[in-house]
């Protein structure tokens, strides 16, 4: 894996994006600050500077590219383990992109594809999950890890846990896995129908 680490960046999904093809195939970027972090339908991402997870991950394996339509789900069900790895209680998994907690939202995922005509040549899996952020001013939907457990925890040691689920779910990728998933994971998704197409 290759680690990055940048003090600010206007959004860890575009640094990415923009330097794919130099870039190693497990690419890893974080954070401590976005100037122009971005959610899905042009929403903005918005988080307090070295208080949360915002992390992409480059990936241009071909297994991978090959069944990325079960990615999305994927991601979630990371998100999820590692969530209850903590000791969160009542997770659930919103289709398409997002986790909440006892109905607020605590992460969200953005994962974008890099094509040539109809060729995926790479993907980029953005997280960005509330972690020691103490209010939300801004955002009376929003909650983080803090705000549930009453505790801070360290960045990078949600980021390796993070990557360790994240590799064991992807050892798992085969032809039509998100349908599987989405029965193993039934009772903690919220929206399950229809094929999620990549931003
Ligand atoms: C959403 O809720 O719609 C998805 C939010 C994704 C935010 C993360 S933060 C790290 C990465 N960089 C971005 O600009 N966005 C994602």
């Amino acid at each position: 894996m290759n680690f990055l680490h940048l003090d600010k960046v206007s959004s860890t999904n575009d640094y990415l994006k923009e330097r794919y093809k130099s870039l190693p195939n497990w690419t890893i970027l974080t954070t401590d600050y976005q100037t122009d972090g971005r959610g899905r339908l042009d929403h903005k991402w918005k988080s307090n500077k070295g208080d949360n997870l915002l992390c992409s991950f480059l990936i241009k394996d071909k297994n991978i590219l090959k069944n990325h339509e079960c990615l999305v789900t994927l991601v979630g069900v990371s998100v999820y383990k590692l969530l209850v790895q903590l000791g969160l209680k009542d997770v659930k998994i919103k289709r398409p992109n997002d986790i909440y907690v006892s109905g607020h939202k605590i992460c969200g995922i953005l994962l974008e594809s890099i094509s040539i005509g109809a060729n995926i040549e790479a993907l980029v899996i953005g997280v960005g999950l509330n972690v020691n952020q103490k209010s939300f001013p801004n955002d009376l939907n929003a909650t983080s890890y803090y705000q549930v457990m009453n505790k801070e925890i360290g960045l990078k040691e949600i980021l390796s846990m993070f990557i360790n689920i994240l590799l064991e779910e992807l050892k798992k990728i085969k032809p039509h896995y998100n349908e599987v998933l989405l029965k193993q994971y039934d009772e903690v998704i919220i929206n399950k129908s229809g094929y999620l197409p990549l931003e």
